[in-house]
């Protein structure tokens, strides 16, 4: 049995916590003490914050090479949590305490009923398991999609190219593509909007992160899985020229595993912009299955809105057929994926996931992380539940 043992590092600012002495490139972090074994090879100079915590100065490799050592040697998800900027060490050290950040509040999704099984159904007849699986294959042929290195960069332009020859295919006015740049990274984020006819009602968004860890890294099951589902729903939503009446947002993020650094970008970019959010799926890990995940469906209740998740739970029900107990519950126990970002922000987010805690792909972040690992079937009840997300959230027009 794996224990989930919460191993967090903060990355503070650099006007909370701004060192004399800070080498080009380096910025402060709080890191678990325990973690300071992995550094051995530098002398990093931790100043203690208390009985578990140092502040220390770290490089993009620093986290880089503090990411692979938490998830290869301690056999452990999760590693590190971003925190914002702006927050204070106080609060940092409350949500580490806490760790769960579970919206609980009622909300329009209490009450919400399916009510486009037309639609929906149209969609799915659409859906092609072996497009899908296309998707994951190309993207997991790239060496790496590292947000620190030229593949990581190459691997977003595809997917920038790809997405514009979709909307060439089908000649779709109402398709945007643009890049949302990554503070200190030179790969970004990927967002695609189709607008639809009431664009004053507050959007859907769907996301999953393009990016790994580098260095052989063909992350089929983290995340091409999910960045997969996007482009598997948008192609089928084009063909089928389906209409919408909410602006449909779907992002590929950049810079997850480095902190869920895109991510916060993307988020700062719809609230600068003032684009409202009704809800937001995220896709990360949909592939792999143990005999006892097989079937199911898996669904995160930390960093989530818990009313967003129990209608999509409904959602599953509805329109996979899904019983009771093939949804089950688990928890990351500290921002894991890029949801943690909207969560964090006030927006409801839904994270449907692969597995339970224990029996996720222990393959993630190596180089076997290939398409062998991920079960097509498994993988293809996502895409379902993804399409009927985006349709019965979207609203078609009548
Ligand atoms: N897909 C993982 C998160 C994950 C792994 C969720 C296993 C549930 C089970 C994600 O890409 C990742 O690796 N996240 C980082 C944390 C992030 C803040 C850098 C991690 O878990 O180390
Ligand atoms: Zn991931």
């Amino acid at each position: 049995m794996r224990f989930i043992k919460l191993s967090i590092f903060f990355f503070l600012s650099n006007i909370l916590i701004l060192p004399n002495l800070m080498a080009i490139g380096e910025k402060a972090y709080l890191v678990q003490k325990k973690h300071l074994k992995y550094f051995t090879h530098k002398n990093l100079s931790p100043k203690t914050v208390d009985a578990d915590f140092v502040r220390v100065l770290l490089s993009a490799n620093d986290i880089e090479h503090l990411s692979k050592n938490i998830h290869f040697d301690d056999h452990q998800c999760g590693g590190f949590m971003a925190v914002d900027e702006e927050a204070s060490l106080e609060q940092l050290k409350r949500e580490i305490k806490t760790a769960k950040l579970t919206e609980t509040a009622e909300n329009e999704f209490s009450t919400l009923e399916p009510r486009f099984p037309t639609q929906v159904q149209q969609l799915f007849s659409q859906l092609q398991q072996e497009d899908y699986i296309n998707y994951v294959r190309q993207l997991s042929q790239f060496n790496d999609r590292s947000a620190r290195t030229q593949n990581g960069v190459q691997a977003s332009e595809w997917i920038k190219e790809k997405l514009e020859s979709f909307k060439l295919e089908f000649h779709r006015e109402n398709m945007d593509v643009f890049f949302v740049e990554t503070p200190r990274y030179n790969q970004k984020s990927i967002v695609v909007k189709l607008s639809g006819s009431k664009s004053n009602l507050p959007a859907v968004v769907l996301g999953g992160h393009m990016d790994t860890l580098s260095s052989n890294k063909p992350g089929a099951d983290d995340d091409a899985s999910g960045s997969s589902t996007l482009f598997e729903i948008i192609h089928k939503l084009l063909k089928t020229n389906t209409q919408l009446q909410r602006d449909t947002y779907f992002i590929f993020y950049a810079a997850e595993e480095v902190g869920l650094v895109g991510s916060k970008a993307v988020v700062e970019y719809f609230s600068n912009n003032n684009i409202s959010v009704r809800a937001v799926m995220q896709l990360d890990m949909t592939g792999y299955a143990v005999e006892r995940s097989k079937g199911k469906i898996f669904f995160v209740t930390d960093y989530t809105n818990n009313a967003l998740t129990l209608y999509t739970k409904k959602l599953a029900k509805t329109y996979l057929g899904k019983t009771d107990n093939q949804i089950l519950d688990l928890r990351c126990n500290y921002a894991c994926s890029d949801h943690a970002r909207w969560t964090n922000k006030g927006f409801p987010a839904v994270f449907p996931f692969e597995s339970l805690f224990q029996d996720y792909n222990p393959d993630i972040h190596t180089s076997r992380d290939t398409l062998s690992t991920v079960s097509a079937e498994h993988a293809f009840q996502f895409v379902k539940l993804a399409g009927a997300f985006v349709i019965e959230l979207g609203e078609p027009n009548k």
